[in-house]
């Protein structure tokens, strides 16, 4: 008889295959990024984004509760700041608009999700780095570490349950875990952009906190030709503190978070970032894939690669889909 085996069979029926699925993607596990921008009348669509908002304080407390609702297990906020300068000094100030939302948000949430904010200066600066620049014009690493530091505090004390370094610079956790530590935020977590390659994937995302970069930020991501380096800069971040790790892009990196969900022992995360959320946006508008299919296949897919949790736009769409 031929053929001898006939993996088929567990396909046969919905019920089969329902009980022989591998991998399951929960609206607890998806967090959703969101922006919010100072000085704004009302809430703007972003253009390469469609469908994702930069909020006013006002529009982010009602969307933020109704992703609470949906069930998504936290945000990531991303401040839009009316002046930057060359320190990125409106991420530290408590009036500045990140810290003053996080703060709106937290009286409006408690602890009912899990508040996170992006700990970086690229959304404050005028010259759209992650750090401040040396006389040079080279992004200098340990001065950018003292303003991190400084970041944390101030967006843990405007509410943060855990903040998000996603500067890639050398020692960032380390210096960021003490400074909150000495200022008594103990019980903040660091989510550790560990794995960050410098993709062109982030475009439409600078498009939502109107980046004003000039360059690239080379000198500090990741080569995308390079998977062994994200061993160990997720090696060095789990050194020196990191709650949980993270890899970004999701999609073009499977790779690289399956061999970092094999060596982490804290919780791994994956961030689908601006240029997948537009892709598929894109090729769906124009009817050549199918919107809620693609959406939550890519999602299987990065959970099936090893994360736990999985930073989406498409967070509160998805978990209302996945309760159905
Ligand atoms: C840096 C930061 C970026 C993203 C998240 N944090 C942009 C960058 O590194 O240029 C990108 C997220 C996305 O593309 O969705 N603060």
């Amino acid at each position: 008889m031929y053929p001898l085996h006939r993996p088929r069979r567990l396909r046969t029926t919905p019920a089969m295959r329902r009980l022989v699925s591998e991998t399951e993607v929960r609206p607890r596990q998806l967090v959703l990024p969101m922006f919010v921008k100072e000085g704004l009348g009302s809430p703007a669509e972003i253009g390469s984004m469609p469908g994702v908002l930069q909020h006013t304080r006002d529009s982010l407390r009602k969307a933020a509760v109704e992703a609470v609702q949906a069930g998504v297990g936290g945000i990531m906020l991303f401040g839009v700041p009316a002046e930057r300068d060359a320190v990125g000094s409106a991420g530290t100030d408590p009036d500045g608009i990140l810290n003053a939302a996080l703060g709106d948000l937290r009286a409006e949430l408690g602890d009912s999700t899990v508040l996170m904010s992006d700990c970086c200066l690229d959304e404050f600066t005028d010259h759209g780095h992650c750090g401040v620049l040396a006389a040079d014009g080279t992004v200098d690493n340990d001065a950018t570490l003292a303003a991190y530091g400084e970041l944390a505090v101030a967006q843990a004390r405007a509410g943060a349950h855990v903040v998000g370094p996603s500067g890639m610079m050398d020692g960032q956790i380390a210096f960021i875990r003490n400074a909150l530590d000495a200022a008594g935020c103990t019980d903040t977590g660091i989510l550790a952009y560990a794995v960050k390659y410098a993709s062109a994937f982030y475009g439409p995302f600078r498009d939502a906190v109107e980046s004003q970069l000039a360059g690239d930020r080379k000198t500090y991501q990741q080569d995308p030709a390079n998977a062994r380096e994200a061993i160990r800069e997720v090696q060095l971040d789990l050194a020196e503190g990191a709650d949980m790790v993270m890899v970004k892009p999701a999609l073009l990196y499977l790779d690289v978070l399956r061999s970092v969900a094999e060596i982490s022992d804290v919780p791994v995360a994956a961030y689908q970032i601006s240029g997948e959320y537009a892709m598929i946006e894109a090729a769906a508008a124009n009817g050549w894939i199918d919107r809620e299919r693609s959406i939550l296949e890519s999602l299987t897919s990065i959970r099936r690669a090893g994360a736990d949790i999985i930073l989406t736009y498409w967070a509160v769409e998805a978990a209302r889909w996945l309760d159905r």
